[in-house]
């Protein structure tokens, strides 16, 4: 047997923050978030199932994937070996197709579009649903990026726990302003900073306990397209998110000389009038959210702040597209 599927996911930023599991083993969110699906930042992957190979491998961007990376990847192939009743090994190649190096090659776009080719290429005709779940399972954020526009992830104590959308892409012209601040990868893996954060964080409970109105309180002011609303809550759903990871022990601290410049940049932007609001993920990069008609202005002064290496501008952009090729 030989069957191949390929799957394009893009990836996406939360307006309200994730931070933390309820449930390791299951890989459950403790708090519930909603993001923006973003164009053009799309990781292409694919997979072949080949009776004739001996074990499963992974290439990513053109090179051998790390030994960590691989065996997440294998995790994914053995649900869907399970669940399709088949035993052959698989190839998977995926490319990041994002503009030179956003800074925001995350797993959630590559952890989408791998359950997606995986699902496809073992004969499952899985739904979004079935894909978002599976997807979260490998990475939580992964289960938002198989919808366009803007998704949900609710919390959830079930194995089958899914993201859902909100709105398609076309609800709002949104743009996303990525200040670059730093080549490489992060210091700390979202992982294991979100256990320590759990573990040690004297505003861990009461992130948790604040995180659900505050997304809820996202999700109308999104929904509203009521921006004026909607800066002041994404601005604090991520200072909140970075204050519990600062205050662990041991502290996480992504942030970079240039990450501070740039959130002074925007801070200067609001009080000139300008609706837009900063957002930090796991990394030393900010993320600027604006109106289209704002998005020279924010981008021109975002690229003119010291430190900042260079800027991407996204979009919101189109669920999971997916692939069989004809065996
Ligand atoms: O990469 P993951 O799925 O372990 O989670 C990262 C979470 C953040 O990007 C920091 C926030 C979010 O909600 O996307």
């Amino acid at each position: 047997m030989k069957r191949a599927a390929t799957a394009r996911a893009r990836a996406n930023i939360a307006l309200a923050k994730y931070w933390g599991k309820r449930d390791d083993a299951l890989n459950l969110p403790a708090v519930p978030s909603v993001s923006i699906t973003l164009d053009p930042l799309v990781t292409e992957t694919r997979v072949v199932f080949d009776d004739a190979l001996e074990s499963d491998t992974f290439e990513l961007d053109g090179a051998p994937a790390q030994a960590g990376e691989l065996a997440r990847v294998v995790r994914l192939l053995d649900e869907v070996r399970s669940l399709a009743g088949i035993g052959a090994r698989a190839s998977v190649s995926s490319v990041n197709h994002f503009p030179t190096a956003a800074g925001l090659a995350s797993s959630a776009s590559g952890f989408a579009a791998l359950a997606g080719a995986a699902s496809a290429a073992a004969g499952l005709d899985a739904s979004a649903g079935e894909l978002s779940a599976r997807a979260r399972r490998a990475s939580a954020s992964a289960a938002r990026s198989i919808y366009g526009g803007f998704a949900e992830l609710p919390v959830g104590d079930s194995d089958g726990l899914a993201a859902r959308p909100i709105a398609p892409a076309d609800h709002w012209d949104l743009r996303v302003v990525v200040a670059v601040t730093a080549e490489g990868r992060k210091p700390v893996g979202s992982r294991s900073a979100m256990t320590v954060s759990r573990e040690t964080s004297v505003y861990w409970d009461a992130w948790v306990a604040a995180a659900p109105s505050l997304t809820l309180q996202i999700r109308e002011a999104l929904l509203a397209r009521d921006m004026a609303r909607l800066v002041p809550l994404v601005e604090q759903s991520f200072f909140a998110m970075h204050a519990v990871a600062m205050s662990a022990s041991p502290s996480i601290l992504y942030w970079q000389p240039a990450s501070v410049a740039a959130l002074a940049t925007v801070r200067r932007l609001r009080d000139e009038g300008v609706l837009v609001c900063p957002t930090m993920d796991a990394g030393p990069h900010v993320k600027a959210i604006c109106l289209s008609a704002d998005v020279e202005r924010v981008e021109r002064a975002l690229a003119e702040t010291e430190g900042v290496l260079r800027t991407v501008v996204a979009q919101p952009g189109p669920g999971i597209e997916i692939e069989v090729e004809p065996s």
